[in-house]
């Protein structure tokens, strides 16, 4: 007999339905049973007797309003069936209610960084509740660098009794291609302000610039990556993070108005290009965690001409873990971002925990 799973996939966006068409395609022993798909914050597909949701159609299919979070792990639970909970969304009220959807036995998958990333507290009950008989298995590798490995080799080499001892890396694809194309070995001579605003024009950064700039997104994934090596980070706001945006510029009201006046603040940042320049240097946003000094940040570093960081492409992301079986740190490098390899991230995950939990 086949095994099976039920799934219940939470939105249907840029990852959600790149998710949707990869889950769509998959040849495997097992049947992935879509027994309820939110495709936007309001509307939901699924029916009383579980039938499972027609994926060609999804998107013009009669819907109806979606469940409310304790409606949904009833519902869930109530099917008496292995069960994983797809959230493609960023909310947080979802990613704040995953303990009690694991309590119920229904495990998640998601590249949502919200849950991990937020109070330590919350973490502590997601993965409490995950280690409890009968508690749901929590897969997140695409909160992240996207599809790339990461969490997965990370998780591995702590359970196996590896001790990290620094991670370090660039977590942001516009912030990778903001400083790929600024700072080079070869003589820089693009301007700050120009390239973040061909960035935006790409589609790269959010509608609001600031939203990449302030780092924030970095600090989320440095936070994950510290938890899970063992460096257990109250919040994002725990260290020390850096901000590109000029102090005047952090309250003016329009992604516009930051843009247009973006120029008057070139010089600091092409000094700081320029120093490191003349020292054979490129500058890259990192993020950072030193296990030995349980220190965390995020800032702009200097890394010679012949670093790994110094000759990333486009917007991919890089991260290097040196730990005591790798003294010369692993590398893992590739797209950090894009509906298709996040998606496979996450289908992945969902794939994982099938090959458990089906029956
Ligand atoms: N895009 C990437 O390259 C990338 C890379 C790595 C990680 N991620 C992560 O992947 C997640 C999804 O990103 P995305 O780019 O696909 O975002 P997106 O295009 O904005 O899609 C989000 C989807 O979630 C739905 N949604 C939001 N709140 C909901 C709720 N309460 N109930 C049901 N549905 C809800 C939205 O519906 P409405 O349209 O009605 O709001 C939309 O369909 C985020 O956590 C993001 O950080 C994305």
């Amino acid at each position: 007999m086949v095994k099976s799973v039920n799934v219940a996939i939470i939105g249907s966006g840029v990852v959600g339905s790149a998710f949707i068409s990869q889950l769509k395609g998959l040849k495997l022993p097992i049947e992935f049973k879509v027994v309820y798909l939110a495709r936007s914050s309001k509307e939901a597909l699924f029916s009383s007797n579980y039938d499972a949701v027609d994926l060609n159609s999804y998107k013009t299919a009669s819907a109806q309003k979606i469940l409310g979070l304790d409606e949904l792990n009833k519902f869930l639970k109530a099917a008496n069936k292995p069960t994983i909970l797809v959230d493609n969304t960023s909310n947080t009220s979802i990613s704040e209610y995953y303990p009690e959807f694991i309590k119920n036995g229904i495990s998640i998958a998601t590249p949502n960084k919200k849950a991990f990333s937020s109070d330590l507290t919350l973490w502590k009950k997601i993965f409490e509740s995950s280690s409890q008989p009968g508690g749901g298995l929590v897969y997140h590798e695409a909160t992240v660098g996207a599809g790339l490995p990461i969490i997965g080799p990370l998780n591995d080499l702590v359970t196996t009794g590896d001790k990290i001892e620094k991670i370090e890396g660039i977590f942001s694809g516009t912030l990778s291609y903001i400083f790929n194309q600024f700072s080079t070995p070869e003589k820089p001579i693009k301007k700050f302000s120009d390239i973040v605003k061909v960035a935006k024009d790409l589609g790269y950064t959010e509608p609001d610039p600031r939203d990449d700039l302030n780092g924030l997104d970095v600090a989320r994934k440095v936070t994950i990556l510290a938890r899970l090596a063992g460096l257990e980070l109250e919040s994002p706001q725990s260290f020390p993070v850096e901000s590109l945006i000029p102090k005047p510029l952090e309250s003016v009201s329009s992604a516009d108005e930051y843009l247009s006046r973006l120029p008057e603040f070139d010089s600091d940042i092409q000094n700081r290009k320029d120093v490191a320049f003349s020292k054979s240097k490129v500058l890259r946003f990192v993020g950072q965690v030193d296990l030995k000094s349980k220190k965390a940040s995020v800032e702009i570093g200097e890394y010679s001409f012949d670093h790994p960081f110094a000759s990333l492409k486009g917007s991919d992301n890089v991260i290097s873990i040196k730990t005591e079986r790798y003294p010369n740190p692993l590398i893992i490098q590739g797209a950090g971002a894009g509906a298709e390899v996040t998606a496979h991230g996450v289908l992945a995950d969902t794939i994982k925990i099938a090959e458990r939990i089906a029956q």
